[in-house]
């Protein structure tokens, strides 16, 4: 399914200009990361995907139809979002409880919310988790039942607001998994991430935002070699692409096995 941003602008009622003419597309079974400083208008943009919020002026269309024409209830069916604090979106007393509630409110019957809600445990391999109170888990598995409870919903587009902060080096390995899978499922995929390895080696497209605009929007190699305009939103590309530059490698490489080969021919040829 895809979404089109159309000029899109949104000012808070405080008067914050938060997004100032936005406009793109994502096409269906896109991996797109989302990367720029705080306050760049991430989140604000996100949730006119959902419909949370509703543009001040422009226009959000969700396949084909226009967010502010659609509740939140019914966007819902088409968008899942993972917000960025679990504690936001958990309420119930048992794992498999919470994570049957998206689908319940989908109208799923019983069969069917039981066969989701197993599927997104064995995910987010929160299987063995069913019965506990999600607040007797560690902030890092909350985050996790916070997930199940979207992948549950089974939307054509799933939205991960800053996956990995606060997360171990497993949950994040794990919070990649499930990304590729729910890829492999034809889902659009989009992240929101100030951990640049992570949006690297997990995404295909990269859109940096700076002061509720678009700086940079390409392939994920197009736009961490942007070091300079990536600099005026405070991101800074992965290590290893920032050491080849200093190397002087003439190629933009992301992960070990890219910067490995671009070394070896520079070996070869330094010129
Ligand atoms: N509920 C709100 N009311 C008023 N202003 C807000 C509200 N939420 C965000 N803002 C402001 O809107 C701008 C964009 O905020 P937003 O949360 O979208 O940024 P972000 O890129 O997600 O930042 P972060 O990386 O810190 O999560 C900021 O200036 C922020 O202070
Ligand atoms: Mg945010």
């Amino acid at each position: 399914m895809q979404i089109e941003l159309q000029d899109l602008h949104f000012t808070y009622p405080s008067g914050v200009e938060a997004l100032r003419g936005v406009s793109f597309q994502i096409p269906a079974g896109q991996k797109l990361a989302i990367v720029g400083q705080n306050g760049a208008g991430k989140t604000t943009l996100v949730k006119h995907f959902n419909g949370l919020l509703k543009p001040t002026s422009g226009r959000v269309l969700v396949g084909d139809w226009d967010t502010r024409e659609h509740t939140v209830a019914k966007l819902a069916a088409r968008v899942g979002y993972v917000f960025q604090n679990p504690d936001d979106q958990l309420f119930s007393r048992t794992v498999a409880q919470e994570v049957a509630v998206g689908p319940k409110n989908l109208g799923y019957d019983a069969q069917k919310v039981e066969s989701l809600v197993t599927d997104a445990l064995t995910l987010t391999e929160l299987t063995d988790q069913r019965e506990t109170n999600p607040y007797d888990l560690s902030p890092t598995w909350r985050k996790m039942v916070a997930l199940a409870s979207i992948i549950a919903m089974d939307t054509p587009v799933v939205i991960f607001d800053e996956p990995t902060t606060g997360q171990d080096a497993a949950n994040i390995a794990r919070i990649g998994r499930i990304i590729q899978t729910l890829h492999q499922r034809g889902k659009t995929v989009i992240a929101i991430s100030h951990d640049i390895d992570f949006a690297v080696e997990n995404f295909t497209r990269m859109i940096a935002m700076g002061q509720g605009k678009l700086l940079l929007d390409g392939s994920v190699l197009e736009v961490i070699a942007q070091a300079e305009t990536l600099a005026t939103t405070y991101v800074d590309p992965p290590q290893l692409t920032r050491l080849a530059t200093r190397l002087g490698l003439a190629e933009t490489v992301y992960d070990q096995a890219s910067f490995l080969s671009a070394y070896a021919r520079w070996r070869k040829d330094p010129s």
